[in-house]
């Protein structure tokens, strides 16, 4: 049993028999977050935007936790002092708990500072033999098929929240591309631009025969 839970914005905590990750933990100056326990083994980031490298820094910190990051990211976060690495697009990365694949996201990626964060990324996540994909921020693109013939994952978090990224029409036809059926959206109604309807989404990926999973912050699902 795997259990997702939603933090808010695009973070999210994972939590499998063993071991547990966070991705994206963007607490502070996050509106919305809610959590019980920011305790874990890895961070998994997909990108170098406040909103996604958040609070991992100073978890990393405090937790001895490792940040797993695309390579520029990664040089950034071992600058401030913190357990990292760089990894790239394409390659499994294996970790105690499974294994990992940065994968493609149509975006951009800078760091706090101002550099170029490397190219942003989604992230496949297989642990304890379930399969989770997180898109990152993205607009749509055709890679998102790729990654649906290819990996298939089990359950999909899609950004539904339009402006920085895709917005629900879209994020319709993404679960479609990546043949997922379990879908959590996530991105969407922290900030007034990126407001939106979830129920919107959840009609729309019913009439398809596709179930939506939608988690308030501090709300979890196993699967
Ligand atoms: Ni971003
Ligand atoms: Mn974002």
């Amino acid at each position: 049993m795997v259990k997702i839970s939603f933090i808010g914005h695009s973070a999210f905590k994972i939590t499998g028999e063993t071991y547990s990750l966070l991705i994206d933990p963007f607490i502070t100056g996050n509106p919305v977050a809610a959590y019980s326990d920011l305790k874990a083994d890895d961070i998994l980031l997909t990108h170098a935007h406040g909103d996604h490298l958040g609070d991992s820094i100073e978890i990393a910190k405090n937790t001895g936790a490792q940040i797993t990051a695309i390579f520029e990211l990664a040089n950034y976060c071992t600058e401030k002092g913190v357990k990292a690495q760089g990894v790239n697009i394409g390659g499994k990365v294996p970790f105690p708990w499974g294994s990992a694949y940065w994968l493609p996201a149509a975006h951009s990626s800078g760091t706090p500072d101002g550099r170029y964060g490397g190219v942003p990324a989604s992230i496949l996540i297989n642990i304890d033999g379930k399969s989770i994909y997180h898109a990152g921020d993205t607009g749509l693109h055709y890679d998102m098929k790729m990654i649906g013939e290819f990996y298939k994952p089990q359950i999909a978090m899609l950004p539904i929240g339009g402006f920085y990224t895709m917005g629900i029409n879209e994020a319709v036809r993404a679960a479609q591309w990546l043949d997922c059926n379990k879908i959590i959206p996530m991105h969407y109604d922290t900030f007034p631009p990126i407001k939106t309807d979830p129920e919107e989404f959840k009609a729309e990926l019913e009439a398809i025969g596709k179930e939506c999973i939608i988690l308030k912050p501090g709300q979890k699902v196993e699967i």
